[in-house]
């Protein structure tokens, strides 16, 4: 009799969190409210929502870590990604980076001087090669750009990128932004809808 019940709860157990189970894309759904429409922008500051599409998964994991933590701020992706449990961020993130784009090969690539100290680990074109430094290629520009911003101001914190940024004018950091933003590398999962553009 006891063993029966046992029997009847794991199975009860085991089914409803089979029914509750998500898959990559219906745990992104909501994701792409933003992030899957084309030049959508952020408030206050104004800058394009940025591209998720051919992100590296690593970087992915450890971005919405980072919001869930509090680590990085910004209040919409905080509230979004609070509820996420790691395998849920596991699985957005195969998601995104499932996408890929054809890139460009090195020596088709065109380099500005300003590019040199970002090369090591970016990548010629931005599109890096270690999974935890996110691709930077074909970025929108004014997100590359506020980021940048960010990490020399302080209101984003990277012991790395803190430092590089230190390093750069205004000038600089937006021939920067423009560069990578020209480049291939990460992609918009257009859903069809395109904001207006400002
Ligand atoms: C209301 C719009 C909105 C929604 C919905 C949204 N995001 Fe975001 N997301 C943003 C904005 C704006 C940023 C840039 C924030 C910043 O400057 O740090 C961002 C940043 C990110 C980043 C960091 C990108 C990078 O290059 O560092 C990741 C990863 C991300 N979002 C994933 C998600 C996931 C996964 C979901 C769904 C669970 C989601 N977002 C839902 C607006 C949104
Ligand atoms: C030593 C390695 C290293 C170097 C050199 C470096 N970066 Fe980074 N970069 C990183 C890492 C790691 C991150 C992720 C930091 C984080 O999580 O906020 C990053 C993040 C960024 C981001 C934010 C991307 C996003 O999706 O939010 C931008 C923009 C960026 N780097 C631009 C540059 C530029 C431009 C240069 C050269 C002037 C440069 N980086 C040099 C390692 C590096």
């Amino acid at each position: 009799m006891k063993f029966s019940i046992f029997v009847a709860s794991v199975f009860l157990f085991s089914s409803f969190s089979l029914y509750a189970e998500k898959s990559p894309e219906e745990l992104s759904s909501t994701c792409l409210g933003c992030h899957g429409v084309v030049s959508y922008n952020n408030i206050y500051p104004t800058y394009k929502v940025p591209k998720l599409g051919n992100q590296h998964k690593d970087y992915i994991v450890a971005a919405l870590k980072a919001y869930r933590s509090g680590e990085r701020s910004h209040t919409t992706m905080k509230a979004h990604a609070a509820n996420l449990s790691d395998l849920d961020i596991d699985k957005i993130a195969d998601y995104f980076s499932s996408f890929k784009a054809k890139i460009a090969t090195p020596e088709d690539v065109k380099m500005i001087d300003e590019a040199n100290s970002c090369v090591g680990c970016h990548g010629v074109d931005g599109n890096s090669e270690v999974p935890t430094f996110p691709r930077i290629a074909g970025q929108y520009e004014d997100y590359l750009y506020q980021s940048l911003k960010s990490y020399k101001n302080g209101k984003r914190n990277n012991a790395i990128m803190n430092g590089v940024a230190s390093t750069l004018n205004d000038d600089q950091m937006r021939k920067l932004s423009k560069y990578f933003a020209s480049q291939k590398g990460m992609l918009n999962i257009n859903q069809g809808r395109v904001a207006i553009k400002d």
